[in-house]
């Protein structure tokens, strides 16, 4: 278990954790029942998941499924929020990105066309 967790004997609540273990990107990270993703993401010290449009890391930053900065793909299903989703033994988690692709080069210009659009 990462050391962000508290361990179940210094847990004043008595609680019992069953472990669980999903793949994030073919990597092996480790939770307990009842964790979110992105509980588990976090707790195995991954602070970003996904990139957005302008290549800045995602991650969880509002916890409660408002912002969607949180989407990964789990188990083929795209857009989860990781916040709102129990992990569950054995999920294959995929992280996503929204980089836009490189713009294609301008075609060239067209002798005159300056000209055509001033008339
Ligand atoms: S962290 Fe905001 S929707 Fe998941």
């Amino acid at each position: 278990m990462s050391p962000r967790l508290v361990p179940t004997g210094s847990d004043s609540t008595g609680r019992r954790d069953r472990p669980l273990r999903i793949t994030v990107d073919g990597e092996p990270a480790d939770g307990i029942e009842g964790q979110t993703l992105a509980g588990v993401l976090l707790a195995s010290g991954r602070l970003a998941w996904r990139t957005g449009p302008s290549g800045a890391g995602r991650g969880a930053f509002c916890g409660i499924g408002v912002c969607f900065d949180c989407l990964v793909t789990v188990n083929g299903d795209r857009d989860v929020r990781a916040c709102r989703r129990r992990a569950v033994d054995g999920d294959v988690v995929r992280t996503q990105s929204r980089t836009r692709p490189p713009a294609p080069p301008a075609p060239p210009a067209r002798p005159g066309a300056q000209a055509e659009e001033g008339e």
